[in-house]
């Protein structure tokens, strides 16, 4: 009766306006928050916090206002963001099973499908996981065969080095490079440097993690299913994913031809015996759409990371030449120029050694690694986390955090080495992340680094162009990547 006479009594516009008031209370009681949830900027009826940008620098900033555990709204799906050593710890190691699962990500979604290893969840991700890594053992990682592999690639890598008339942008020999470890552990093959179709999968995917980092991508998680028919370059990632997923099917349909169980060479061969064992285990979801976006995992999260770490590692040695003569120093003495540098010299280089973990402390190739999903209610930081809710651990933060580290802002190799000029462990040192989803290939990563790294300053004095100015500030990305620059060389 009372709503009849107010319907009555209403125009058109009116209509309107009651309509949306109702709609954005209904938005405000539907999102409203538990009590002592981490506090953020005010969301925007329907669109949350969609005009703050995802970055690590923004997180920063908003950490500067709301403190170490604050909380955005990207929709209507909410996303707590922990800053600092200690809270992130806290998270990632002292509630070690509590954020172990991944949460939904859309645009990532639409192509990982939540199978394979880096974004799949519960028995699937666990069985998947312990898969990839008894693989990464069993094909050399922490053995000779695969340090004499990656020895191979250094020997190829300064080769094109070699091969430079002139300034030169490293990036694509360096990818070129780490990509092609990946490729012999998953596909059981390097590719040349020249080889125009496996250079523009990588081109695609290097777009990807660009475009994964955009704001503009990033929308698409606001509203999929709108952004799923409009046109933008959220269409271009997944366009992207489309054809380097069909290179891997490509691959993996090859391997099914000639495929030898007894025999296995690489990554595919033994999944497919793997998906034959667990014939009798569905859930456990090894099957080839799984094989396929596990395949992508390691290609993604095994080669952009280590390639952008080794940019940022060629740019600060031409940025600061006299750290670069310490390192060539200590190369010479340790190792010499007749032989190949191997990976335990490290233990004789801890001048080396602590410059490749400040390379990667300050170049902070994964700012904010990748979010989980709270498992169920907890507290974090003295603030309430419901079940579900999305939590992001800005790792840049533990990396620059002020309360760890002497210089976090300067690029200082003594944050790695005692008073006798020995290498020192630093409990901050998270690029790998922690606890039980931190970063699989750390172990390999390590090896390439330091092999990549000393192989080419070992051959090479690198310096800046005559001229130019390669600026210290990266390009946020799904990473965080130098700018691009050229370097100049000269042989040792
Ligand atoms: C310098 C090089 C690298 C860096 C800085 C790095 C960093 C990371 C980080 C921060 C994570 C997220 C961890 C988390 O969610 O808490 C991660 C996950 C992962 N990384 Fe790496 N990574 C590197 C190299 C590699 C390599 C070489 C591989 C290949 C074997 C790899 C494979 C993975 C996989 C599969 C995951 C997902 C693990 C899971 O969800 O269980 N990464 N990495």
């Amino acid at each position: 009766m009372i709503l009849n006479i107010i319907y009555d009594s209403l125009d058109f516009r009116s209509l309107i306006i009651l309509i949306l008031i109702l709609m954005i209370l209904v938005d405000i009681i539907k999102n409203k928050n538990p009590h002592k949830f981490p506090p953020g900027p005010w969301p925007v009826p329907f669109l949350g916090t969609i005009f703050t940008e995802m970055d690590f620098k923004t997180m920063d900033k908003l950490t500067e206002v709301y403190g170490n555990v604050f909380s955005l709204r990207v929709g209507s799906e909410k996303a707590v963001i922990v800053s600092g050593y200690k809270t992130v710890k806290e998270a990632l190691i002292g509630q070690i099973d509590n954020f172990v699962d991944r949460p939904q990500i859309p645009m990532f979604h639409k192509t990982f499908k939540g199978i394979g290893v880096a974004l799949s969840n519960g028995y699937l991700w666990r069985m998947h996981r312990k898969f990839t890594v008894s693989h990464l053992r069993a094909f050399g990682v922490g053995k000779k065969s695969l340090e004499l592999s990656i020895q191979q690639e250094c020997v190829y890598l300064c080769d094109a080095f070699k091969a430079e008339k002139g300034p030169f942008n490293p990036l694509v020999t360096l990818n070129s490079a780490v990509s092609n470890i990946i490729a012999c552990l998953t596909l059981g093959q390097r590719f040349d440097y020249h080889d125009e179709y496996y250079q523009n999968i990588l081109r695609l995917d290097i777009e990807c993690v660009k475009l994964a980092g955009s704001p503009r991508v990033q929308l698409y998680n606001v509203w999929p299913s709108l952004f799923e028919y409009l046109p933008g370059p959220h269409q271009t990632m997944f366009a992207n994913y489309k054809k380097i997923t069909d290179f891997l099917r490509g691959e993996i349909r090859k391997h099914r031809e000639d495929w030898d169980p007894s025999n296995p060479r690489d990554y595919i061969d033994n999944y497919l015996s793997e998906m034959e064992k667990k014939e009798s285990d569905p859930e456990a979801g090894f099957n080839i759409e799984s094989l396929v976006v596990a395949c992508l995992d390691l290609v993604e999260a095994g080669t952009e990371t280590a390639t952008t770490t080794l940019r940022w590692g060629l740019l600060y040695m031409i940025k600061f030449p006299e750290i670069q003569e310490k390192v060539q120093e200590e190369i010479d003495r340790v190792i010499g120029q007749s032989r190949q540098p191997c990976f335990a010299d490290k233990d004789n280089m801890p001048y080396t050694h602590a410059v490749i973990h400040e390379i990667q402390r300050f170049g902070n190739a994964v700012p904010l690694g990748f979010p989980k999903r709270a498992a169920k209610d907890t507290t974090l930081g003295g603030y309430f986390i419901p079940k579900g809710t999305s939590v992001t651990t800005n790792l840049s933060s533990v990396l620059h955090d002020p309360e760890e580290w002497e210089t976090p802002n300067t690029f200082n190799p003594k944050h790695f080495l005692d008073e006798h000029g020995q290498f020192r462990k630093r409990d901050a040192f998270l690029p790998f992340s922690a606890g039980k989803r931190a970063c699989l290939g750390e172990q390999l990563a390590r090896v390439e680094l330091f092999l990549f790294f000393t192989s080419l300053l070992q051959q090479f004095s690198l310096s800046k162009c005559p001229g130019e100015e390669p600026s210290l500030d990266g390009e946020i990305w799904f990473t965080y990547a130098p700018a691009p620059y050229r370097i100049c060389l000269s042989q040792r």
